[in-house]
């Protein structure tokens, strides 16, 4: 196959990248590097399946075909990337996605995009199945990112419907392993990094809010189920075991063997109370199944931020808290 990756320089699409290349596909990734840190795609420069076009997708953008597949991944990730680049996500999430609909039009290509468990808000119906509708603030703080997917979201299923394009929805819960950038804000790589450091662990609220925790192979292998099938879904894709923030910093400690004291901090605005995906559907239809454990998963990311120590700190962003 040959697979468009827009955001395949940033932590999930980078990993994406690799496992395609891996199959024996051919992969153009487009990024502009917004978020990106370049370090994650440069083991494959001269690759002979790989090529990298840098570029923003909010901007039209056309690649020679026949293509088979584009992968939906371009747009700030991070509440610290998406607050610092609000008009950017937006814009990714509506021009970006429509330029990314209209290559996939033109080349009869299968569309996948990365949505994300945020379309639910805070939500009031726990555990999260696809037919829930979410309970989204849209004007607040954190509705940049959450009505831009949400906006995404309807453009595909209107392309759908209406030119009979092969659109696939994913809902990614949240995700970690190597590649996270140590300063990105989410929560597994800033315990890590704090807990590396020795300084305290920041908790937003008492901790007792949940998350649950996808590792990134896993996450990878859902995708290119998704890449490969004809469904329009949405399937959540993620991690059903659901922890307290506040486990998550003691497995982190555990992981690290560091002394590092916990710093509790008040809950930032909008900051969903709860989160677990139901993934029966994505389980019977895409046959998928996350099969990392949390504590495997966080040695494998533990390692990979030790290997990195004393490297470069890209991405570092101005403020910090607890999300995606
Ligand atoms: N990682 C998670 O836990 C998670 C959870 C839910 C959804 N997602 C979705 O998955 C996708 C990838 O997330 P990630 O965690 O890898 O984030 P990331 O920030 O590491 O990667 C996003 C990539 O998109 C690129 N990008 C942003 N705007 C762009 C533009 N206008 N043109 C071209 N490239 C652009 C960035 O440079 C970066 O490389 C995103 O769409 C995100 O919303 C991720």
């Amino acid at each position: 196959m040959y697979v468009v990756v827009t955001g395949g320089g940033g932590f999930l699409g980078s990993h994406l990248c690799d496992a395609l290349l891996h199959r024996g596909d051919r992969v153009l990734c487009v990024d502009d590097f917004s978020t990106a840190d370049p370090e994650n795609t440069a083991h494959l420069r001269g690759h002979p399946g790989f090529t990298f076009v840098r570029a923003d997708v909010t901007a039209a953008f056309d690649v020679p075909g026949p293509l088979d597949a584009v992968a939906h991944l371009a747009s700030p990730a991070s509440p610290p990337d998406y607050h610092r680049r609000p008009l950017e996500t937006l814009a990714v999430g509506s021009r970006g996605t429509e330029n990314a609909l209209r290559l996939a039009v033109r080349h009869r290509a299968r569309f996948v995009l990365a949505s994300t468990s945020e379309v639910y808000g805070d939500p009031v119906v726990h555990p999260q199945r696809e037919d829930y509708w979410g309970n989204v603030n849209p004007v607040g703080p954190r509705s940049v990112y959450d009505e831009a997917k949400r906006f995404a979201e309807a453009l595909s299923m209107a392309y759908r419907r209406s030119l009979a394009a092969n659109v696939g929805i994913l809902r990614i819960f949240n995700t970690y392993g190597p590649r996270m950038r140590p300063h990105d804000g989410r929560v597994v790589s800033t315990f890590i990094r704090q807990a590396l450091d020795g300084e305290p662990l920041t908790i937003y609220g008492d901790g007792s809010q949940t998350r649950s925790f996808c590792y990134v192979d896993d996450l990878v292998r859902g995708i290119i189920a998704m890449i490969d099938s004809d469904l329009s879904g949405p399937f959540n894709l993620g991690n059903p075991s659901e922890r307290t923030v506040r486990e998550l910093a003691e497995l982190v400690r555990e992981t690290t063997g560091s002394a590092s004291g916990l710093e509790f901090r008040p809950l930032p605005v909008d900051d969903p109370a709860r989160r677990r995906p139901v993934i029966s559907r994505a389980q019977h239809e895409l046959d998928w199944f996350p099969q990392v454990t949390i504590e495997e998963g966080l040695r494998n990311t533990v390692g990979w931020f030790r290997s990195r120590r004393g490297r470069s700190s890209a991405g570092r962003t101005a403020r910090e808290s607890v999300g995606c």
